[in-house]
């Protein structure tokens, strides 16, 4: 979009949400998978400023450049674990900026929580459709926040509402009956049951979201059923976790490798306990060269399948710059007289 108008969009959550459905933030995120695997992305690794010790929680910057179809931009993302508890916040808040490839010159500033929580649930719902068995019908998420709901909605949407349970582990019972009552509104027919061991909820189970702001690692001891896929959200994950499988797929593999051993070195830090890393070895594939079948997911109905899912800019740009130009054709946002040209 040119701008030559000094004039910049605003768009607020709720603007943004009302022009997305979670068929079109599929099918945008999975065309990202496929431009970034075709070489038409520009996608540095993010850059991770941790405001440990002093406060329980990390902001990424994440530009990125889809140079095929010349989106450009970045987000800005915090994530602060206990923002819901304390102060009524959501624990994952972006802001997005979208910038001409021209000029350079900033045309929108939008909301970005929403596109987090949307493109990342994607991401796994994409994931899903080309890792999952046929047939998979039992959702079990752990931890049942803003993400693992997004998740669950974008991969049911996904599977063609294949899902008739999904079971529901929190610390938090007020998250399970929250992630209930917005699931029921949209799939009624659906079982939802809430389970207090992560290992029964994980048995019988075709499809596991791990998405627990948890800071322990939660699935070193858990056993998962033949055929079962295991996608995973936060960075619980070491070599010796990821050899337990028989594929290991990934969206973004240097970001992701790198994100984890950082993590891994502050929990061992913290806890005196020897650093567990993950190396790129350990990964099988990244899903944009399954999604353009220059590397295979599954080979049969009886592996397992872990996912790591560590998000990357151009999900963000492309469902911000779709979302940017339908609010401007409906006139909706504020237009802010932002570089006060003469
Ligand atoms: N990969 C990506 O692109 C991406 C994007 C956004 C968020 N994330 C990650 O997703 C995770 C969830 O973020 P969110 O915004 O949904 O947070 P949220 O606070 O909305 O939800 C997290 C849930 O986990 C629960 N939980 C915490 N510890 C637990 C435990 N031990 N067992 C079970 N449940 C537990 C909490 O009670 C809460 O309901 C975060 O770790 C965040 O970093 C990843």
């Amino acid at each position: 979009m040119t701008n030559n108008s000094g004039k910049v969009l605003i768009l607020n959550e709720k603007q943004v949400k009302d022009e997305l459905t979670p068929q079109l933030v599929l099918d945008l995120v999975e065309k990202s998978f496929a431009e970034y695997a075709n070489g038409n992305a520009v996608n540095p690794v993010k850059l991770h400023l941790p405001l440990y010790p002093h406060h329980e929680g990390y902001i990424n910057s994440m530009p990125s450049y889809l140079t095929k179809m010349e989106i450009a931009g970045a987000k800005v993302v915090s994530v602060f674990k206990h923002n819901m508890k304390e102060h009524c916040l959501p624990s994952t808040i972006g802001t997005i900026i979208l910038h001409n490839t021209e000029t350079g010159a900033p045309y929108a500033i939008m909301d970005g929580t929403y596109i987090t929580a949307a493109r990342t649930g994607a991401v796994i719902g994409v994931m899903a459709k080309y890792l999952a068995k046929q047939n998979s019908k039992v959702f079990t998420v752990v931890g049942a926040g803003a993400t693992g709901l997004s998740a669950f909605i974008m991969i049911n949407a996904a599977l063609n509402e294949s899902i008739t349970e999904v079971r529901l582990v929190d610390i938090s019972p007020d998250a399970q009956a929250r992630f209930s009552s917005s699931a029921k509104e949209i799939f009624p027919a659906i079982r939802y049951v809430n389970y207090d061991s992560i290992q029964e909820a994980c048995t019988g189970a075709d499809i596991i979201v791990a998405a627990a702001t948890a800071s322990t690692p939660l699935y070193d001891d858990i056993t998962f059923d033949k055929g079962s896929t295991l996608l995973m959200i936060e960075g619980d994950m070491d070599d010796k976790f990821a050899n337990r499988f028989d594929s290991f797929i990934v969206d973004f593999k240097e970001c992701f490798v790198e994100r984890v051993n950082v993590t891994n070195t502050y929990h061992a830090e913290e806890t005196g306990e020897p650093i567990q890393l993950l190396s790129e070895e350990s990964v099988t594939a990244e899903i944009g060269d399954v999604i353009t079948g220059k590397a295979t997911g599954r080979k049969s109905d009886e592996d397992i399948i872990v996912v790591g899912s560590i998000g990357m800019g151009i999900q963000d740009i492309i469902v911000a710059d779709y979302a940017c130009k339908k609010a401007r054709e409906k006139n909706k946002g504020t237009l802010v007289d932002f570089f006060n040209l003469p």
